[in-house]
C-alpha cells in the first residue's frame, strides 16, 4: 500500500528518493516524507501531507542533503493522513519508514510509554522506532537492535531503519511486506518495488521472508530469521526504464489502456506454437501436473477476482470443475478442498495480503496438489511462493485501477485452461487450433475495439450527472459486467452495481428511472435473445440502456437505448474485447467529473494489508 524507498551513497541521496517516491506514488498517496543524514551526522527530516510533489515543493524551500536516507509514501491504515502522522518517524536519533501493519502496537505502546517514550504520532510505525532506539542501548549494532526489535512485533512490515550515530549504513527488515534492494557502483538501495530504483539500477536481490539485512556504500549483508549470512539471487530487471512515465498521454489509466494491443502480444510471445498452447509455458512439469488435475480452485481479489469469474466458465465449459473465491472470504472459511485440486491465484501486484495469505493456507494446511500464480511482477512474494508461476508481461501497470493486466489476465487464464484442457484431453485438436488462431488476432482486435474511443466518449457525457447506475451481463459477460461496475465506481466515484441480468427482477428493477443509466454487455451469443428480454424490461420501465454489442445482435438505437457496435469477436474473446470500451468509459466519466483518475480517492494500487 505505502511505498519505501532508501539509498546509501558518496552523493547527496535526496534526488534519487524523491524520483523513487514519484514512481511508488501509485502505492498511497495521502503523504510523504524523507529523512537523510549528511556526513558530519546530522539528520534532515521533512514531511508533507498530500502528494509527493508538496514534498518536492518543501525541499525546493528548505533542502535536505546527506549520503544516507529514506523516504516514503503513505497509505494511512492507523491514523489519519495528517503530516505527524507521515513517515519517517523517529525515537532521538533513529529514523524508520515502514509498510505494513504491526497488530500488537498498542501492547508495545503502553510497554514504551511505561519506559519513558512519548509518542509523537497516532501510527502503528512509531513502535518500532522507539523499540529499535531502546534495544538500540544494549545492542552492539543498529542491526542487531533491529533483529532484537523484529522479533517483538506481530503483523507484517517492511522497514528500514537509519541512525544519525552511524550515518553510512541503514538497516531494514522484511516480513509479509516486501523490500528489494537495488545494486548500484558504490551505492546501494533499498525499496518496496523494483519500479522506485529502475533510474540508479536494473540489479536487485528480493529480500524474503523473516530476512534482515545490513547496507552500506560497499556491501550488502543479508540474514535470514536463524540470523544465518544468506545471499539470495541477484536478477537483472527486464521492466523498462521508461515503465513508469506516461508519455504524452494525459493519464497512466489511458495509456494502459491503449498498450492493450501490445501487452497481450507480450503474454501470447513465445507461448503459442502453430496450433497449441505451449504447456511448458506454465513450467517444465506443468504437463504431469496438469494431466492429474481433476479441479481448480481460484483465488483472488477486486479485478483480479473477475478475471477468475470469467475463467470458471471457461473451465466448466470444458468439464473441469472449478471454483472461484474471493481470498478474503476463502482464507477464513474451511474450504472444500476437491480432490487433486490445483490452487490458482491471480494478482497484479503479487503482493495482495489476503491472496497472498490464502496461497500460505493452501501450501501449509490444505490438501491442494500444487499451487500456481498468475502474476504481473516477477520476484513477488506469490511468484515465488507458488510451485508454478506464469508471468502476464503486462508491463508497469501505475494507474490504481486495472486495465492492461486484467486483459492479460483473462489472456493468461484462457491459455491456462486450453493448456490443462489438452493434457486432459478434453479439447480436441483442432478446437485448440481455432483458439489459438484467435489469440492471435486478439492484439488486431482490441486496436479495432479502441477506435471507437470517440463515441464512447460522448455516451460518457450522460453519465456525469448521475449518481447510481447498473451494469447487465449473463454467462461470461456477468463478470464483465461486474468489472465495467468495479471501474466506474473506482475512478469516477458513480455508485455502480453488476448484476447478472436475469436477477434483475429480482429486485434491482425497483430502481430503473430515467436517472439510473442501465450498461448493458450485449454480443450476439446463445444469451443474447434472454438478455433482450432484460433490455426490454429495463426500457418498460423507463430507463436509458447504454448497450455494446455487435453488428449480428441487430440491436439498433432508438428511444431510451444507445448502442455501440464492436467488432465481431468468438464467444471466447468477448469478455476480452468487451472489457476495453468499458474502460474507456469509466475513464471519459471520471475526465468529466475531475476526480484524480490515477490515484483515486480512499484506494492504493497493491493492498498489502488486510
Ligand atoms: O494486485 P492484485 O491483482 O492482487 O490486486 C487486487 C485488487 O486490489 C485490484 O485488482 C483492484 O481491485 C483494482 N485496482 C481495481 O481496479
Amino acid at each position: 500500500m505505502c511505498g519505501i524507498v532508501g539509498a546509501v551513497a558518496q552523493r547527496d541521496v535526496a534526488p534519487i528518493l524523491v524520483e523513487g517516491l514519484k514512481r511508488l506514488e501509485y502505492r498511497g498517496y495521502d503523504s510523504a516524507g524523507l529523512a537523510v543524514i549528511d556526513r558530519q551526522g546530522v539528520m534532515g527530516c521533512l514531511r508533507r501531507i498530500g502528494k509527493v510533489r508538496e514534498l518536492e515543493d518543501a525541499l525546493g524551500e528548505k533542502p535536505v542533503q546527506g549520503g544516507t536516507g529514506i523516504a516514503h509514501t503513505r497509505w494511512a491504515t492507523h491514523g489519519e493522513p495528517s503530516e505527524r502522522n507521515a513517515h519517517p518517524h523517529t525515537s532521538d536519533d533513529i529514523s524508520v519508514v515502514h509498510n505494513g501493519i504491526i497488530e500488537n502496537h498498542e501492547e508495545l505502546r503502553e510497554q514504551l510509554q511505561d519506559l519513558g517514550y512519548i509518542f509523537a504520532s497516532d501510527t502503528d510505525t512509531e513502535v518500532i522506532a522507539h523499540l529499535v532506539h531502546h534495544e538500540r542501548k544494549t545492542s552492539t549494532t543498529l542491526l542487531e537492535a533491529l533483529q532484537k526489535t523484529v522479533v517483538q512485533l506481530t503483523g507484517a512490515y517492511g522497514t528500514v531503519v537509519i541512525d544519525r550515530r552511524e550515518p553510512d549504513h541503514m538497516v531494514v527488515a522484511r516480513s509479509g511486506s516486501p523490500l528489494v534492494i537495488g545494486y548500484g557502483i558504490g551505492e546501494h538501495y533499498v525499496a518496496s518495488d523494483q519500479l522506485a530504483l529502475l533510474p540508479v539500477t536494473r540489479r536487485f536481490q528480493y529480500l524474503e521472508e523473516g530476512d534482515v539485512a545490513e547496507i552500506t556504500c560497499g556491501k550488502v549483508e543479508v540474514y535470514d530469521r536463524n540470523g544465518a549470512l544468506v545471499q539470495h539471487e541477484i536478477i537483472d530487471s527486464d521492466l523498462d526504464h521508461e515503465a513508469g512515465d506516461k508519455g504524452s498521454y494525459r493519464h497512466y489509466m489511458l495509456k494502459e489502456i491503449f498498450e492493450q494491443p501490445e501487452a497481450i502480444a507480450n503474454t501470447l510471445e513465445g507461448r503459442l506454437t502453430e496450433a497449441h498452447v505451449a504447456v511448458e509455458s506454465f513450467g517444465h512439469n506443468a504437463r504431469e501436473i496438469f494431466s492429474k488435475v481433476e479441479a481448480i480452485q481460484l483465488i483472488a481479489c477486486g479485478t483480479s477476482y473477475n478475471a477468475g469469474m470469467v475463467a470458471r466458465n471457461w473451465f466448466e465449459d470444458m468439464g473441469i470443475p472449478c471454483r472461484v473465491e474471493i481470498a478474503s472470504e476463502f482464507r477464513y472459511r474451511k474450504a472444500f478442498v476437491a480432490e487433486n485440486s490445483l490452487f490458482v491465484t491471480i494478482s497484479q501486484s503479487g503482493e495482495t495480503a489476503d491472496t497472498l495469505a490464502s496461497l500460505r493456507l493452501a501450501k501449509d494446511e490444505q490438501g491442494f496438489i500444487h499451487t500456481l500464480s498468475i502474476c504481473n511482477v516477477p520476484g513477488s512474494s506469490m511468484v515465488r511462493e507458488s510451485d508454478m508461476a506464469f508471468m502476464t508481461r503486462a508491463g508497469a501497470e501505475i494507474g490504481v485501477a486495472s486495465t492492461k493486466a486484467f486483459t492479460t489476465q483473462l489472456v493468461s487464464l484462457l491459455m491456462l485452461v486450453v493448456a490443462i484442457g489438452r493434457c486432459k484431453n478434453r479439447l480436441s485438436e483442432s478446437d485448440e487450433a481455432t483458439i489459438v488462431a484467435e489469440l492471435r488476432e486478439l492484439p488486431g482486435v482490441i486496436r479495432d475495439v479502441l477506435q471507437q474511443k470517440e463515441a464512447i466518449t460522448e455516451l460518457s457525457e450522460d453519465f456525469a450527472d448521475k449518481h447510481h447506475s447498473l451494469f447487465l451481463g449473463r454467462g461470461t459477460m456477468y463478470p464483465i459486467a461486474m468489472e465495467g461496475a468495479l471501474k466506474l465506481k473506482e475512478i469516477s466515484y458513480i455508485h455502480a452495481e453488476a448484476y447478472a441480468a436475469g436477477e434483475l427482477k429480482h429486485g434491482p428493477l425497483a430502481l430503473i428511472d430515467s436517472d439510473m443509466p442501465v450498461v448493458v454487455v450485449a454480443p450476439n451469443n446463445e444469451l443474447l435473445e434472454k438478455l433482450k428480454s432484460n433490455m426490454e424490461e429495463v426500457r418498460a420501465r423507463g430507463g436509458q440502456l447504454y448497450v455494446f454489442s455487435d453488428p449480428r445482435a441487430m440491436l439498433v438505437a432508438g428511444e431510451g437505448i444507445k448502442v455501440i457496435t464492436l467488432t465481431e469477436v468468438s464467444d471466447l474473446l468477448a469478455p476480452i474485447v468487451y472489457t476495453v470500451p468499458l474502460q474507456l468509459l469509466s475513464y471519459d466519466v471520471a475526465l468529466i467529473k475531475g476526480t484524480d483518475v490515477d490515484q483515486p480517492r480512499n484506494l492504493a494500487k497493491s493492498v498489502t494489508v488486510e
